[in-house]
């Protein structure tokens, strides 16, 4: 049994430790929070058996394997590095960290230690897009040489991503999946524009196009106006497109195959979402520190600084062209 503790008693520590219930191999023996009484609070809403308010507590227990960590952006590399150092697995959410420089730090630190780390990408990890990367992967569309992505909602962004000391920004948590996406198929970029809106500092609004020699990937995401949820992914015998919420995903279209389904109706491939959507990721590292393994080739170490050194770039494009 791999044994899980919980940095951080916020809305995602919630949603995910109530998948992490349902994971076989896995229990949550500890919590973290920075109150007492949140710790004791959310220990006590999932019957967790410990819970403090000192993180050098939970991190010396021996009934500890491996650290979930979900607190502001800024915090994941330091807090991952000290948990690694003491010995524990980590899973951290995802941005990873707010520079590639600081990405890079983590998991040279979990190298050094010998254990698992790896960002919680869980998108990577559902049944619905493991599926269209595999059969794009089999060259159901051939040479791929575009993605189209956005996520943009105008409802209020939480504190957290609006304020630019705790690693505030749309981007880094919202356009890190559309990013995220056009890196499996397309790969890191060789070159980008990229323009945003900025409020107070930090960043609300942006879009990009990543190109490379053959290929290019349209991107956009916002906290402040719809963009369309989907994915589309594009190649030379047709495309498939992910119904919202495309990193969430349960639906996707695949116009391809045959003249019907490219220009009438295409096939429809779907894979209905089990709780909140983490239990497939939490049980994909589960099994892999099982095994001893120190990344998932899923979502490598260098996968994830190569995204994070994308979100480097893109954001230096908003910064230098700035929409008014
Ligand atoms: N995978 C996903 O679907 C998903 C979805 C949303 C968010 N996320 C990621 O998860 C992380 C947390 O997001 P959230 O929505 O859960 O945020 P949240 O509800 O605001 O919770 C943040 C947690 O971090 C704690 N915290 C705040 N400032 C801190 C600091 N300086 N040092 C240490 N802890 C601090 C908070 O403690 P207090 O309660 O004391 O303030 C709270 O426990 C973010 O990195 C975000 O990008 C992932």
């Amino acid at each position: 049994m791999l044994a899980w503790g919980i940095i951080g008693t916020g809305d995602i520590s919630d949603r995910l430790v109530a998948d992490l219930s349902t994971v076989p191999g896995a229990t949550v023996t500890a919590v973290w929070g920075r109150s007492t009484e949140r710790a004791d609070g959310f220990a006590l809403s999932h019957g967790i058996p410990f819970a403090t308010a000192s993180r050098d507590a939970l991190l010396s227990r021996v009934d500890v394997d491996v650290v979930y960590i979900a607190t502001p952006a800024h915090t994941h590399a330091d807090i991952a590095i000290e948990a690694l150092e003491a010995g524990k697995h980590v899973l951290i959410e995802k941005p990873i960290a707010t520079c590639a420089a600081d990405a890079e730090r983590v998991y040279a630190a979990a190298s050094t230690a010998g254990r698992f780390a790896m960002e919680a990408m869980w998108m990577r990890f559902n049944p619905l897009h493991i599926e269209v990367i595999d059969r794009v992967r089999e060259g159901l569309l051939g040479a791929v040489h575009n993605v189209r992505a956005s996520f943009g909602t105008p409802f209020q962004a939480r504190g957290r991503i609006l304020t630019p000391g705790q690693g505030g920004s749309i981007l880094r948590d919202r356009g890190i999946y559309p990013v995220t996406l056009a890196h499996w198929f397309l790969g890191e970029p060789a070159s980008l524009v990229a323009s945003g809106v900025f409020e107070d500092g930090t960043d609300i609004d942006g879009h990009a196009t990543l190109e490379n020699r053959q290929s290019f990937a349209q991107l956009a995401w916002s906290g402040i106006r719809f963009l369309d949820l989907t994915a589309t992914v594009t190649g030379e015998r047709g495309w498939i497109t992910i119904d919202p919420m495309f990193w969430a995903g349960s639906r996707a279209r695949v116009h391809a195959g045959s003249v019907e389904r490219i220009f009438g109706v295409p096939e429809i491939v779907e894979h209905p979402r089990q709780g909140n959507g983490y239990g497939p990721m939490l049980g994909a590292v589960t099994d892999a520190i099982g095994r001893g393994r120190l990344e998932h080739p899923w979502h490598s170490h260098a996968d994830s600084i190569a995204i994070t050194r994308t979100l480097d770039a893109v954001l230096a494009g908003m910064s230098a062209s700035p929409d008014v």
